[in-house]
Order: structure tokens, then sequence, then C-alpha cells
């Protein structure tokens, strides 16, 4: 069903960063309300002036009092909460410590978000998560770099949690292929797959354009409650 709340908000955790930044953009290009959400909104000057329109308030996605205060602090109707969010914008020497259940709070805490506005959860996922054959791409342990596993397997659990949740969840993981480029323009095109990584999509995918998949998520849903690839087209 096509969403008719053009001007409702979509809350974009993670704003300042790579993706969100992409997806606020876009959601005010279409004529949304753009929420970004940051740790840090001093970090951020100029993401809420510039001509970009955006609404920036502070807010951590592993706190779920700090998440619940943002999404009831939006006033009128939310069309979305993305999650955009990543720990690391570069991977750190080792994982052995990173917490198995990171990705599984995170869950909960958009879930229960989700609750509270009535609203999608729209989620940029990770490539190693795809399908290929019975195991996901990182589980290959040729191919996957050993030292990241403790990161996938996190990530895992993750995706294991929203698809453990109740059916009252509308939550969609949008993932992207391998090559994601943070510079290529805007194409206007990419292709929507299932959760098995296809190898004959070798073409990278914009920031741009995984934003233009997001969003067409959110005005005309056509999937949910699964992990869909977004591949960029040659
Ligand atoms: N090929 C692939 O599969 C691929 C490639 C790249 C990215 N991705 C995925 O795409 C998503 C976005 O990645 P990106 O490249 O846009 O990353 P990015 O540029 O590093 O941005 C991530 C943002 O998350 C924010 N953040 C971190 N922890 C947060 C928290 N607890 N609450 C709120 N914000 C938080 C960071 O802000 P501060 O640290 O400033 O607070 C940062 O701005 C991630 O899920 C990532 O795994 C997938």
């Amino acid at each position: 069903m096509a969403n008719d709340r053009k001007n409702s908000s979509i809350i974009v955790f993670g704003a300042g960063g790579r993706a969100g930044r992409a997806i606020a953009q876009e959601a005010l290009r279409r004529g949304h309300r753009a929420v970004g959400v940051v740790r840090d909104p001093a970090k951020y000057p100029g993401l809420d002036a510039l001509d970009t329109g955006m609404t920036v308030v502070a807010g951590d996605l592993t706190d779920a009092d700090s998440v619940a205060a943002v999404v009831s602090g939006v006033s009128g109707d939310v069309a979305a909460v993305v999650n955009a969010v990543t720990p690391f914008t570069a991977p750190p020497e080792t994982f052995d410590d990173f917490d198995a259940d990171y990705y599984v709070g995170l869950v909960e805490n958009l879930s229960r978000a989700a609750g509270l506005r009535r609203c999608r959860v729209v989620e940029i996922g990770l490539f190693a998560m795809l399908r290929t054959g019975d195991v996901r791409l990182f589980q290959d342990e040729v191919a996957f770099p050993a030292f990241l596993r403790p990161f996938a397997v996190a990530r895992l659990r993750g995706l294991n949690a929203w698809a453990d949740h109740d059916a009252d969840v509308d939550w969609l993981v949008l993932t992207p292929p391998p090559r994601l480029a943070p510079d290529a323009p805007s194409t206007g095109r990419y292709r929507l797959g299932d959760d098995v990584h296809d190898p004959a999509a070798t073409a990278s995918l914009s920031y741009a354009d995984l934003a233009e998949a997001v969003l067409d998520q959110i005005d005309e849903p056509t999937v949910t409650r699964c992990q869909a690839a977004v591949y960029g087209l040659p």
C-alpha cells in the first residue's frame, strides 16, 4: 500500500553518516520532513543548516530511553524510522570484545520506536548477511576475513532477532552489495533482490541510489519483514 503521508517525518538514526545523510536528503527531496538523529549534534555543524532543512536532534540508538524520547518528541505523523548506524566507520584492529548482542539491542529499541509511532522500520544491512547456498557470505571461511567474524555474528543475531519478532512490527533490512561507493553519483537506478546473494550483480551501488531504494520502500512498500538486497545497475 502506498504511503499517503507525503509530509510525514522520517526519523534517521545515523544521519551524520554516509547512508544516513543520503537517506535524509532523499526524504527531504521527496517532500518528507527529515529528523536526523546523531549522538553529538556539535560534531555535525552544517547538517541542519546548508539548505538541508533537516531537523537535527541528539539521540543514541543503543539507549532505549534516548530512542523513545527522540521518537516521542517528533510531532505529526512518522512514516518510518531508519537505522543507518554503524558503531565504527573503519574497522578496529580486533572485534574480539565486540558485544554479540549489540544488534539485538538495536532491534529491541527500533521495535519499540515502531510501536510508539505505528510506523515501518528500515535498516541498512551488511552484504555479508546475504545467503549463498546454505550459508551466509560471512560464513565462507576462505573469502571472509576471520577477524571480522565476531562483528558478522553479532549482525546475524540482529537479523535473527528481527525474524523472530512478532508480526506486528513492519521491519525491512535493505542490504547493499559489497561495493557501496561513497562518492558515486545518483543514477536513480537500482535493483531489489531477495536475501540470496546474486554473484552476477557486480556493479557498485551509490549511497544516493541506496537512499532511493530506502525511500521507495517507505513511500510505496513492496516487501516487508525480510532482508532484501539492493544492487546497482551497470
Ligand atoms: N557493503 C556493505 O554491506 C556496506 C558498506 C558500508 C556500510 N554498510 C552499512 O550501512 C550502514 C551505514 O553505514 P555508513 O557507511 O553510512 O556508516 P558511517 O558513514 O560510518 O555512518 C554511521 C553513523 O552512525 C552513527 N552512530 C554510531 N553509533 C550510533 C548510535 N549508537 N546512535 C546514533 N548514531 C550512531 C555515527 O555517528 P557518530 O559516531 O558521529 O555518533 C555515524 O555518523 C551500516 O549498517 C553499515 O553496516 C554496508
